[in-house]
């Protein structure tokens, strides 16, 4: 061969060569690793498992020392393994993202199950009455409570209420909060709730959390109305609008809440609202055995709920009903702590084998943004372990929603949520109370970090 045809020919291979390695190089580009972590808090390994209960509570998984975790580039976790292996597995591998997490314990995002974030005007005063001795339902009937919050949301506008929104989530996912369940409720009437679902839907896309939407109509009885005329109300137009605009796709509500409790809906309206809300395919989710036992729980159980949230008024009863059917109870420590309630039975629920689940309740009643504050609560006030907080507060929290095939859990397969926490072990994040600011560093909401301090 002539020598400049084979010099040519040598070229031509290299030149070959070289958009192979680079069509391959862009193929093996991965989203995000995160490596040397000391501690990963998997919760569990198996994809499989949706929910923790009663001995299955006691721990969490963790891999310790010198971890990596790949994700891929769809925002799923693809591997978790030691540094070592990550290495040697991903070696032609090029990461959009590197985070060195040698000083960090990563922990997945916390799942906020109950939260009415959406509102104006703040009730500090009412706070002044409570601590002189004025009870919750006290104030209601006077007509302050959710009547002085649907009143100042009424007359604020949908800017500012989405701008409020948008602002108290960003405070919750740097509190840790990776998905958060959000009701309606201080609407109390067909247009002013649908507003309010309406502006829930608006700051998708404006905020890194992943919402749940809930439709809570059945919040308060609205001045004027009886608790059956405010049902039929709800029974004949709310629900029926409400599903028009699901299936218009102009809403994308998930649960249905109601307020059961004496003196707002009995058991029974709330039932024939829960089960039209099931109807049209949403979730059924409630209030109920909170200040009175009304049997919330038994009615829950017999209509499917998904979850129960409160409960510190549940029966013997109504916890056998809640395990037998898998309703997720959804306890909520910022409102017995606030209001000085009796501390829901949660070490009774755990044993009977209810999944039990924790929420931060964020409302003008109960004023707080973080889960591990919350979970620091649950294991003083209620007497749960930190390993029963966290998965309370994670794949159980999922649970309630519906979301733990993909959310609650550092698994394969699910969504890359995590949290790099600045601190030896991981209890710290519950151990060091109010302190959470100071040690979550990083949040990762579907492989991207959304919050870096
Ligand atoms: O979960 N109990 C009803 N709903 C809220 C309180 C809402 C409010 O007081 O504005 C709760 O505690
Ligand atoms: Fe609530």
């Amino acid at each position: 061969m002539h020598p400049l045809t084979s010099r040519r020919l040598f070229f031509l291979l290299l030149y070959f060569s070289a958009c192979r390695s680079q069509e391959l190089g862009s193929r093996m580009e991965k989203l995000l690793l995160v490596r040397s972590a000391r501690q990963v808090v998997t919760v569990t390994n198996d994809p499989q498992v949706t929910r923790l209960v009663g001995q299955e509570m006691k721990s969490v998984t963790v891999k310790e020392g010198a971890v990596s975790i790949v994700v891929d580039n769809g925002g799923f976790i693809e591997f978790i393994g030691s540094d070592d292996e990550v290495a040697e597995k991903y070696r032609n591998v090029k990461f959009s993202k590197e985070i060195n997490a040698s000083n960090y314990v990563v922990l997945p995002g916390f799942i906020d199950t109950h939260t009415h974030p959406v509102w104006a005007g703040d009730r500090v005063n009412e706070f002044a009455m409570k601590l002189a001795g004025a009870t919750y339902l006290d104030i209601h009937a006077s007509g302050g409570g959710i009547f002085f919050t649907v009143e100042k949301t009424k007359n604020a506008t949908d800017q500012e209420l989405a701008d409020s929104l948008v602002e108290r989530l960003s405070k919750m996912l740097r509190s840790g909060t990776t998905t958060v369940e959000c009701k309606s409720g201080y609407g109390l009437d067909l247009e002013n709730e649908i507003r309010l679902l309406k502006v829930i839907e608006s700051v998708r896309g404006k905020t890194a959390v992943d919402i749940s939407s809930t439709y809570c109509g059945a919040h308060a009885v609205p001045k004027g109305l009886t608790a059956e005329e405010a049902t039929i109300d709800i029974l004949e137009r709310q629900i029926p609008e409400l599903k028009n605009l699901i299936e218009t796709k102009t809403l994308n509500v998930e649960n249905i809440d109601v307020f059961c409790e004496k003196g707002v809906f009995t058991t029974e309206q709330s039932k024939r609202i829960l089960e039209a809300g099931k109807q049209i395919g949403l979730r059924v989710n409630f209030h109920g055995d909170e200040l009175y036992p009304t049997k919330s729980a038994e009615m829950g159980a017999s209509i499917g709920a998904t979850a129960i949230s409160h409960l510190e008024e549940i029966s013997e009863q109504g916890i056998a009903d809640m395990a037998a059917n898998g309703s997720v109870a959804v306890i909520l420590p910022t409102t017995a702590y606030t209001m000085r309630l009796k501390p829901p039975p949660v070490r009774r629920m755990i044993e009977a084998g209810v999944a039990v689940a924790l929420g931060t309740d964020f409302n003008p009643n109960a004023f707080c943004y973080a889960m591990p504050m919350v979970m620091n609560l649950a294991c003083v006030t209620l007497g749960m372990s930190m390993p029963e907080a966290l998965i309370a507060a994670t794949l159980n929290a999922a649970a309630s929603l519906g979301r733990s095939n993909t959310h609650g859990s550092i698994t394969r397969g699910k969504f890359a949520d995590f949290l790099l926490v600045r601190a030896p072990r991981w209890e710290h994040i519950i151990y060091q109370m109010g302190a959470h600011e100071d040690l979550i560093d990083f949040v990762v909401k579907n492989g991207k970090v959304v919050f870096e301090k």
